[in-house]
């Protein structure tokens, strides 16, 4: 008998016994067609809930996975990853060390969560991520160290010169970058800087110019020189004027020497909505002696959508996958997550979902074959 299928029990139990995703309130359904089950009557004093019936197969490692094809590319494959259901689901876990290659931290090293306080940082989810993708041979993108969201308020309510404000972003990179020296692989130095074609106004750059971003790509190198440092943005895929602000950004940051080494494309999609021009703008980001990295990828679905979507939403991820392998210097396709069991785009956009490559219960949807079969080419 094959081994998997010894381990079958005891993943089902693990997959039954998971919470629900953060944020959601639904009991999980318990297979990939039936109604949610309804939610338990609040009491004050929970009952243990029967485990359901289980009506689903348990995930199943798959021969060849997403990595070993990957492998072959010599193309990083990977997905964000969250400190919880790391520490709380076998499966999640599982799945992540067969499938993937590199990890990006999707919350945990933001400057809120990890530096939630003047004089204090909280580095325990970090950590443990970090240590999860090295036990498992991965590599680390670390997400990110200077971004106007997910900022704590003693930095965005906060009354600053200019010289405070630098010397505290200093303080930062150079603690969160040299914990992790020889360790986190690549780091989304700055994120989303660029709003409208020009400088986001954000608390960096009202308080202290639009030399923050030079400064905190020189800091970023100087607590960890081996590094790779990358600009990650949304929305300038393809070719187009967001797309033109980002390539004057980082075209200016090479001419004047500052050490970046990348541009982070993060590929938010909506079904059907491949960018135009993804190749040739990788290209010419190449050109200017950049790597690229997709960072982000997911498609998100309407949850009213057509019965076709899942095929449709595989052609999609089919196509960026591709465009990358063809582009002069992708190095990496990361997904923001793998499991619609836990995906932001549910409390991000109102009425989408189902935006990775896995479902609710870890099984692969189309996407996953998708990839797969482009990989496997
Ligand atoms: C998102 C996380 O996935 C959510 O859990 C969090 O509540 C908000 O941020 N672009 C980025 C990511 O660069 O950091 C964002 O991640 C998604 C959009």
């Amino acid at each position: 008998m094959d081994k998997k299928w010894l381990l079958a029990p005891a993943l089902l139990i693990v997959l039954v016994g998971c919470t629900a995703a953060p944020g959601s309130t639904e009991a999980l359904p318990t297979s990939t067609t039936a109604p949610p089950a309804a939610a338990p009557a609040a009491t004050n004093t929970p009952e243990p809930t029967p485990a359901p019936t289980p009506t689903h197969a348990p995930y199943v490692p798959s021969s060849p996975s997403l990595r070993e094809l990957a492998a072959a590319h010599d193309l990083l494959i990977g997905a964000a990853v969250s400190a919880g259901p790391l520490r709380g689901e076998a499966t999640y876990a599982q799945a992540l060390a067969h499938e993937f290659n590199v990890l990006t931290i999707e919350n945990a090293m933001k400057f809120g969560p990890i530096h939630p306080a003047p004089d204090r940082y909280a580095f325990a989810n970090a950590d443990a991520i970090v240590a999860f993708a090295e036990e498992h041979d991965m590599q680390i993108h670390g997400h990110t160290l200077v971004w106007h969201r997910q900022a704590p308020e003693w930095i965005t309510e906060g009354e600053w010169t200019r010289k405070e404000l630098l010397e505290v972003l200093h303080e930062h990179i150079a603690t969160v970058v040299g914990r992790y020296r020889g360790r986190v692989d690549a780091w989304d130095v700055v994120n989303e800087a660029i709003d409208k074609g020009r400088l986001r106004e954000t608390v960096w750059e009202k308080v202290i110019g639009p030399d923050y971003i030079d400064l905190a790509f020189q800091w970023a190198h100087e607590a960890d020189p081996d590094a790779l440092l990358f600009y990650n943005d949304y929305g300038g895929e393809g070719t187009n004027k967001k797309a033109d602000a980002i390539y004057d950004l980082v075209k200016g940051m090479v001419e004047r020497g500052v050490p970046i080494h990348g541009v982070g494309l993060q590929m938010h999609l909506t079904l059907g909505g491949i960018p135009t021009g993804i190749v040739e703008n990788v290209d010419r980001l190449a050109d200017l002696g950049l790597e690229v990295q997709i960072t982000e990828l997911d498609v998100r679905l309407q949850k009213q959508g057509k019965p076709d979507k899942f095929e449709r939403q595989a052609k999609d991820y089919k196509a960026v996958v591709e465009a990358c392998l063809q582009a002069k210097r992708c190095t990496a396709v990361i997904m923001w997550g793998f499991t619609d069991r836990h995906s932001w785009i549910p409390s991000a956009f109102e009425g989408y979902g189902e935006a990775l490559i896995f479902d609710e219960l870890y099984q692969p949807k189309p996407a996953y074959a998708a990839i797969q079969e482009t990989l496997q080419k």
